[in-house]
This record gives C-alpha cells, structure tokens and sequence, in this order.
C-alpha cells in the first residue's frame, strides 16, 4: 500500500521502454512518441499527455494537466528496446504493418531503424501460426530467463537508463490455466528449470522484469503474471505490475456503453459482437486455442458490470457471443459490429447497432504510452505488485486474488484519478456536492 502524499522520486534521467514484441502496436507507439517529439502530431487518445485532474470544490477552478500534477518522465528522456522473433527494425515492421503513413514513417525514420530486436524467448507451440528466426536458445527455461536478465542489464548500461519498464505488446499466447507449477515462486523456479510446459514464454519475460526490478504491464489477454508465483515475486522485489490485455475497440465500446445503460436499469437480452481483423494479430487469433485466451478476456467484462445475480429480472439470462474473422484486406483497419437486444419499460423490447470503423494500433498506442508512464511512476512513488489502479486500460484488470474486477470504465477513471489525489495528498473526489448548497 501507498502513504497518503508519499514521497515520489523525480524523473530524473532517462526511461527505457523495453517492449515485448515489435509488431503493429509496438511500431505505431514508438513512431507516434517520435512524431509528438518534433511536433508533427499530438497525443491523441493519452490521458497522461492531455488529460486534466480536478483538485479540489468545483468552486476553486484548479484543473490541472495530469502531467503537470504528478511527476512523469518526460517524452525526451525515454528511449526504446525491444525483443521480436523476427530481425526487422522498427521502421521495416512498421512498413509492414501498414497502419500508419509512409510519409510520417519516413519523418522518423532514423529513430526506427535504429531500434533492432534482441533474440526473442519464443516456442511455437504457444503462438501456433508464427514462425520466426531471431530467437533464444538455451538448456532450459530459467537459461532463458538469465539471457533475458542479461539482454536488460546490457540495455541499461548501453543506453545509461535510469529506470526501465517492460510492456508486453507480443502476440496473444494459447490459453493457459493456472496450475500448481504457478502457486509459488519456488514451485514456479523448479518449473523453469523442468522447462514445464505451463511456463509460457510470456511468463519468462515477466519473470525476467521483475527480478531485474523492473516494472511490468500486460496488454495481452495470456495469463503471464497473473499467477500466485510472480504476483508475490513482484511483492518481494518491491516491483508494481498489471495487466492484462489493452481496453481499445469493441471492448472499450462495451464498458463505455453497458454501465450507462444498467444506470437507468434498462434490461439486456443478448449482445451479440463480432470483429473483421486483418492484421497479423488477426491471424494469430485464428487459431482457436490462441482467439480462446481472446475470448475468455473480452468475455467477462458484460458479467461485472451489469451484476446479473443483483438484478437477474434484468440480467439474469442475457446471451453474450463474441467473434473475431482473419480477413486480410482489412490489415490493422478492423470493423466491429455489436448487435444489442435491450428491453424497457414493462419488457418492450428495443435494439441497438453499433458499426465501429476502428484503428487498433491507433487506439492501443496511447494506451502503451500511459501504461510505461504510470508503471514508471508507481515505481518511484515506492508502489509493489498488482496495480489495480490501472484497471481503466484493460479488458481483464488484473486485481487481488478474491477481488472482482470493475470494468465499468468510469469507475476505473475515478478511481485512476483519486489514486493520483491520493499520492498527491490531495482530497479524494467524492462527488457528494452537499457543501455547495449549505
Ligand atoms: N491493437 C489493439 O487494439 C490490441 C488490443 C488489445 C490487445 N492487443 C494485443 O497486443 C498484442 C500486439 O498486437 P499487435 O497488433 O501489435 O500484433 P502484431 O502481430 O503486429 O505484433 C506482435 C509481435 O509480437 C511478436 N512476438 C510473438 N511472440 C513473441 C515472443 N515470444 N517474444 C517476442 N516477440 C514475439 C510477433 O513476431 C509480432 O511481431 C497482441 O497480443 C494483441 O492481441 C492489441
């Protein structure tokens, strides 16, 4: 837990960002970072750029930048590594993912060409329609792990880091459950050595983060550090982590929409989603055990945040189906169409369409930015293990064990805010307003 208005180390210095997977997100972020740097955009969709925070009665007008509020690392402090199973470098993988435009590419070219992976820590079995060359060998999975630790230390010293933050931005894994091998850290280290199966390369990565003392998020939907074993490792090592999976398109669409309608107690009969992708992440998802691990994520939110066994005369017997199509002409441009069957007053019976021509790296980019940022500053303000507080930017928000996740994105934002105020020392938005008419 954190101090009321604790002590928060400056920024000094500079922050790596060492991101897991040089794909569509990966490239999109760090050529949009770039692009903001020499003001040839802004930064859209980052509540650490644009956002603003109440401070105090509506009365005072104190709204400050959120960047302004709290101490973040400054965009031209961070630099940039990353790990992918294939040798491009960032501006050939973002040539390849199409997503943004050459001529904004070639505006930041020497930036990306200069980011190279470092061998990857991959099995084919966890990702099944990838094939790449750049990746580790070794006897056994803790050697991994150690050549991971390694490739951090070496990163740090070449490029005089102050800190470091790890962001998982690599394909989603096959779905993995947890088991005994992931209840302990000592079970967990013996199972590295057995190279068990249940150790997802992922989970090396994690491991790799967090005994280097370096903080990590989680946008995919694999199970990585969401296990007894690293949670408590992270406890130990004084390192926050969180996760999982980016809140970006269809998702993001869903936890804005649901909790206003359970606001005015509408009830729902279905909510039918579907999704054409075209990206390699889209192709990774085709694959029915990789798109299970997608599913189980995307699926949980409606649950939570409608609170069916509180209301089962409204929710108690709702349909929810999920798909994502592989549909190559569309590349990163993917469409989500929602089908929704709501009822109102006396059970009339209504629906709702919704047709959302999305950028998936153009929403989930943003949210990399703010992740590394705040990952970053919870670790300077002495933060450890799971940071619930950054549940606003994930699909399945990683939480204590017991403790359900809210998926009502506007609580997440209350609650990112007030743990800001509360860091800050400031008082605690409530919203209560009784004061104004006293
Ligand atoms: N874009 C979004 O809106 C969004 C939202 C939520 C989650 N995600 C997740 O973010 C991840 C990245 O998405 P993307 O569109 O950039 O995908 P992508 O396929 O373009 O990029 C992923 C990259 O990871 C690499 N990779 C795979 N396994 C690896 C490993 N073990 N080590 C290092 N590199 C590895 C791949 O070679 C690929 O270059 C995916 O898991 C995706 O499901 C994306």
């Amino acid at each position: 837990m954190i101090e009321k208005g604790v002590e928060i180390a400056p920024a000094e210095g500079k922050l790596g960002i060492l991101l897991v997977g040089l794909g569509a997100v990966s490239t999109t972020f760090v050529a949009g970072v770039e692009a903001i740097k020499r003001g040839l955009a802004q930064p859209v969709g980052s509540l650490t750029q644009m956002g603003t925070i109440r401070l105090g009665k509506r009365t005072e007008n104190r709204s400050p930048k959120i960047k302004d509020f709290v101490p973040l690392a400054d965009l031209n402090d961070i630099v940039f590594g990353a790990w992918d199973i294939f040798t491009d470098n960032a501006f050939d993988a973002a040539m390849k993912a199409g997503v943004l435009e050459k001529d904004l590419l070639n505006q930041v070219s020497e930036q990306l060409a200069g980011l190279k992976p470092m061998a990857a820590v991959f099995e084919q079995n966890y990702v099944k329609r990838l094939h790449g060359e750049n990746v580790k060998a070794g006897k056994n999975k803790m050697e991994l792990a150690e050549q991971v630790i390694d490739d951090i230390s070496r990163f740090r010293s070449e490029n005089n880091c102050d800190r470091l933050v790890m962001v998982w931005a690599a394909s989603t894994e096959i779905f993995l459950e947890e088991s005994e091998v992931h209840g302990s850290i000592e079970a967990f280290e013996k199972a590295l050595y057995d190279s068990h199966p249940a150790i997802a390369p992922s989970m090396i990565y994690a491991y790799a983060a967090i005994r280097s003392g370096i903080p990590f998020a989680n946008g995919a939907p694999n199970l990585t550090a969401d296990i007894p074993a690293l949670t408590k490792l992270a406890e130990e090592k004084k390192v926050p982590i969180c996760g999982k999976d980016f809140k970006t398109g269809q998702t993001l669409m869903k936890t804005i929409l649901a909790p206003g309608l359970k606001s005015r107690m509408l009830g729902l009969d279905g909510w039918y989603s579907t999704n054409i992708l075209g990206n390699r992440d889209g192709e990774v998802l085709d694959d029915p055990e990789n798109f299970k691990t997608k599913e189980e994520s995307k699926l949980s939110v409606l649950e939570h945040i409608l609170q069916p066994d509180s209301h089962p005369e409204l929710y108690g017997n709702f349909s929810h189906v999920v798909r994502i199509n592989y549909y190559p002409p569309r590349g990163d441009n993917k469409e989500g169409w929602d089908n929704i069957d709501i009822f109102g007053w006396l059970g009339y019976k209504m629906q709702i369409k919704i047709d959302f021509l999305c950028r998936d790296s153009i929403l989930a980019a943003p949210l990399v930015l703010d992740l590394a940022l705040f990952m970053d500053l919870a670790q300077r303000a002495k933060m450890r293990g799971v940071q619930e507080w950054l549940s606003f930017y994930f699909k399945a928000p990683q939480t204590a064990p017991g403790l359900y996740p809210e998926h009502d994105i506007f609580i997440q934002l209350k609650k990112l805010k007030n743990t800001l105020r509360h860091m800050r020392g400031e008082e605690l938005i409530t919203h209560l307003g009784l004061e104004y008419y006293d």
